[in-house]
């Protein structure tokens, strides 16, 4: 699957933003027809981002868009209005405020529908936001209900009023969160999705960081979500983007040690030999996967 470590949101009614937009160095640019975007501007929202789908060039980015909640009165229409008009631009459809698998079930079948009708070459795929207790409490069926699902993302501000969690910033978005919970308050519920997630084979990724003119805080929390798991992580504004690509790629460090792990695993069992050791200390299965994997991750991004 192509990465998705930065994530840029742009807001469905702002045309010129989804120019710039493809210029910059997010691996994904999503199109908001949610929250980003006022009420009253909602259905001309859904024209201006079918209009960009068609007509812009999107320099072989990865483009998607966030529709409203299927329990509002857009919800449905942007499903069924973008998905035919420019479902054969789109990598995915973000879902927001997934509570239950009948959500993907709902919009599984009516992709299958339009892609039936259009003959779309490419096919859609889902991608649920996960920000409601509800939510939460369903993630497994969740993220077990659509082959066309590719990703679960953690909707942090929606997912702390749901709970009724202590607000301590104006976005809700992860700033001066140590003011209030020593160490990650999100760590339980985020892991808690990663793992569902990885159980089925999608990636995981974690809210944006609300205050973009604070990087140190930004990195401190991309570090934490990679640590975790996370593939990635939403950028509500370009600057952004470059730390969140860096802490998402593997650095030359890392790769240089998963090289040594990997070469001197070869080497053991060329030679017969059961065990392997790198800087003193044994190299097992699971350090031999996770260097595979990092591995991996570092030649998609053409590192190696
Ligand atoms: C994102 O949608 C959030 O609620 O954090
Ligand atoms: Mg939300």
């Amino acid at each position: 699957m192509k990465p998705r470590r930065s994530i840029l949101s742009v807001p469905g009614h702002v045309e010129k933003m989804h120019h710039k937009a493809s210029r910059y160095q997010a691996d994904v640019i999503m199109l908001d027809l949610e929250d980003s975007v006022p009420l009253d501007e909602k259905e001309h929202a859904r024209e201006v981002v079918i209009r960009s789908l068609l007509a812009m060039n999107w320099q072989g980015k990865t483009v998607t868009a966030r529709i409203n909640g299927l329990d509002t009165r857009f919800g449905y229409r942007d499903l069924l209005e973008v998905a035919e008009e420019a479902g054969r631009m789109l990598d995915t459809i973000v879902i927001p405020k997934v509570d239950h698998c009948g959500d993907i079930h709902f919009v599984d079948r009516m992709l299958d529908g339009i892609e039936m009708r259009k003959g779309f070459s490419n096919r859609i795929g889902i991608e649920a936001i996960i920000e409601s207790a509800e939510g939460m409490e369903n993630v497994s069926e969740i993220a077990g209900a659509s082959d066309r699902l590719k990703a679960l993302v953690f909707g942090v501000a929606d997912y702390s009023a749901s709970i009724g969690a202590r607000l301590v910033s104006i976005s809700g978005h992860g700033e001066k969160e140590e003011e209030l919970y020593p160490g990650h308050r999100w760590n339980f519920a985020l892991s808690r999705m990663v793992m569902a997630a990885k159980a089925h084979n999608l990636m995981a990724i974690d809210a944006p960081y609300g205050n973009f003119r604070d990087p140190d805080g930004l990195h401190r929390f991309s570090v934490m979500a990679c640590s975790l798991g996370c593939d990635g992580k939403w950028a509500i504004h370009p600057d952004q983007i470059d730390i969140i690509n860096t802490v998402f790629s593997p650095s030359l460090k890392d790769i240089e040690r998963a090289r040594r792990v990997l070469d001197a695993f070869e080497k053991a069992k060329a030679e017969g030999r059961g065990a392997a050791s790198v800087e003193g200390r044994m190299i097992d299965q699971a350090t031999v996967r996770l260097a595979r994997q990092l591995w991996e991750r570092a030649s998609y991004l053409k590192m190696v």
